[in-house]
């Protein structure tokens, strides 16, 4: 018995390693970083497979169907719009997680978010999105959080920017003062072509305590065959260049008409182009809807079993397969970046004055843990409340029931207690020599990758692929399906398309072809009205009672209302834009 408890204790442990461990993300300068100290690049999909945009992340069985096949097309994240925090997303996540897929979390919902008719930052919405913040911030997969979605949509808009940054603001004092990991809070924005560069060094401008962790925006502009010059990505390669903290595209992929997409803008985006400047794009969109934006079509409307792999799907997995940008190192990379002044205001262009103040709240009526946290799941806690609590919040008071931390505790005897004391040390043994056998491995490829010249490379340098060899060492956390895409690992390097640096006319970009202005998600307005009728439907099965909660009745009501100012807003767009392009659009 003692002579095989080692053996497996160490089975388990390699278990572990290879399973469940996932690397946190975080942010150095204008990079993502994993916790070994790799430059991350997002290779994502916008995950929305019912169509309702929200919620779909409480069904374990269908999340751990899709994840596979997200993974299997080669993507590390999947962005989800929002989520209604009260309800229970564990398996979901951990689907996910098991597959090396990070998820990038919308914080607001068209319940609770800021207006941009009428805005308002308010101590219930604040406290509403913080809850999104307690839910998530203990899964080692949340990669970031939008703490808005398009708030600017338009030229007028611009003056909803200092709400926006307020969100963003006091989600992240939020997140220190409970001391959770320091999850990028970032903002995704509406490509607003008047005001783009204005938006964008508004966004990161000032006290770091005051802007965003990360920008990034939605962007329909290489449609079919076309060029960065044509698509104007060399003004957004511009723009980016100095930029102080990371940027990305949060929803792409333009296609003209219903006309298949080969995504050779992806080329460009992972590529030598813009890989140095950019931290990778989000695809719209996972499941085919209405709009047929989709990679995968589901036989049934709740978005249900295995779905059908489109064309879409098998041509945007040959992309990636070919890009895997490895960027630089941590260590090697010390950047030296401005930060960008706050954009002029100009009456019809940007609206929001040079020094205009933040409407933030603080944390005030939040509490903050006492004595010092650990960041291990085990200890995390939800304390939000405070004036308001969270019942007045209109989610239910279960959250702390639902909350994912919560360890179980199990009574230990003093005999169990001294067998596990046993098991602790043996597995503390194990784990040290693993750990040094691991970091063994890990410099001999620091060092050989510094004798090839790839280290040291400085942080504007343009990036390279990975080369066959570099993939295969640094897939230790992606799941099976991604070990598929071996086969094409090099062919980046030798074809001369790939490696190519943009040295274009920065010709002014305008064309606006893609589902961007549709408020959230392009979503048509059909499905909105649909969305609008239905029933919120439960896909977690008992996890919901049949009586509709607040919570719902609170979503469906204001959805209502939202919905009716969007089609306005919608309107008044469409109406500007007919007049600006004499007609067409
Ligand atoms: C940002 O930090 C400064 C300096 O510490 C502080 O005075 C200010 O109140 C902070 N602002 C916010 C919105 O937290």
């Amino acid at each position: 018995m003692p002579t095989f408890l080692p053996l497996l204790v160490l089975v388990l442990l390699l278990h572990q390693q290879l399973t469940f461990a996932i690397l946190t993300i975080s942010i150095k300068g204008s990079k993502f970083f994993t916790s070994d100290g790799d430059q991350f690049y997002i290779k994502g999909v916008v995950y929305s497979p019912d169509a309702q945009e929200y919620n779909s992340l409480t069904n374990g069985a269908q999340c751990a169907i899709d994840a596979q096949l997200i993974a299997n097309l080669g993507a590390n994240v999947v962005r989800v719009y929002g989520v209604d925090p009260t309800l229970n997303h564990d398996e979901c996540m951990k689907a996910f997680e098991d597959r090396g897929i990070y998820v990038v979390l919308g914080m607001t919902t068209p319940v609770y978010t800021v207006n941009r008719a009428n805005p308002e930052w308010t101590i219930d919405l604040r406290n509403a999105l913080a809850q999104v913040i307690d839910a998530f911030q203990a899964y080692d997969n949340t990669l970031a959080f939008f703490a808005g979605n398009e708030f600017i949509n338009d030229q007028a808009t611009s003056k909803v920017g200092p709400y926006a940054k307020a969100v963003a603001a006091d989600m992240k004092a939020y997140r220190d003062l409970m001391q959770y990991r320091t999850i990028p809070i970032g903002y995704s924005a509406a490509d607003v072509a008047e005001i783009r560069s204005q938006q964008q060094d508004y966004f990161s401008c000032g006290p770091a305590n005051t802007s965003v962790d990360f920008y990034a925006f939605n962007r329909y502009s290489w449609c079919g065959s076309s060029s960065m010059a044509e698509s104007g990505y060399n003004v957004l390669y511009e723009e980016a260049d100095g930029y102080d903290i990371p940027i990305f595209l949060s929803e792409t992929g333009c296609h003209v008409g219903d006309a298949d997409r080969d995504f050779e803008d992806q080329v460009a985006m992972l590529g030598r182009e813009m890989n140095d400047r950019y931290s990778g794009n989000i695809i719209y969109e996972w499941a085919q809807h209405e709009n047929k934006y989709g990679l995968v079509s589901y036989d049934n409307d709740a978005a249900t079993g295995t779905p059908s792999m489109m064309g879409d799907y098998t041509r945007l997995k040959s992309q990636w397969a070919t890009l895997d940008p490895t960027g630089v190192k941590a260590s090697a990379y010390s950047p030296s970046l401005t930060n960008r002044a706050c954009p002029t205001s100009t009456s019809g262009g940007w609206l929001v004055q040079k020094n205009a103040d933040l409407p933030t709240l603080g944390t005030s009526g939040l509490t903050a843990p006492t004595g010092s946290r650990s960041t291990t799941r085990a200890s995390a806690t939800s304390t939000t409340g405070g004036s308001a609590g969270s019942s007045a919040t209109g989610f239910s008071s279960s959250l702390n029931n639902n909350n994912p931390s919560q360890p179980s505790k199990t009574p230990v005897g003093a005999i169990a207690g001294g067998v596990l004391g046993g098991l602790v040390v043996l597995a503390l043994i194990l784990g040290l020599i693993l750990f040094l056998l691991r970091h063994k491995r890990k410099a001999r490829a620091a060092l050989e990758s510094q004798e090839d010249g790839t280290a040291n490379r400085p942080a504007g340098d343009l990036i390279p692929v990975t080369d066959e060899e570099e993939k295969i060492q640094q897939n230790g956390f992606y799941g099976p399906g991604y070990h598929e895409l071996h086969g094409q690992g090099t062919m980046a390097e030798l074809d001369p398309a790939r490696g190519h640096a943009a040295a274009m006319p920065a010709a002014e970009m305008a064309s606006h072809r893609g589902p961007v202005e549709a408020g959230i998600a392009g979503e048509s307005e059909e499905e909105r009205g649909e969305r609008e009728g239905a029933p919120v439907q439960s896909r977690s099965g008992e996890e919901r009672t049949v009586e509709p909660s607040p919570y719902v009745q609170a979503q469906r009501n204001m959805e209502m209302e939202w919905l009716e100012s969007e089609e306005a807003r919608l309107r008044q767009r469409r109406e500007l834009l007919i007049r600006q392009n004499g007609g067409g659009s």
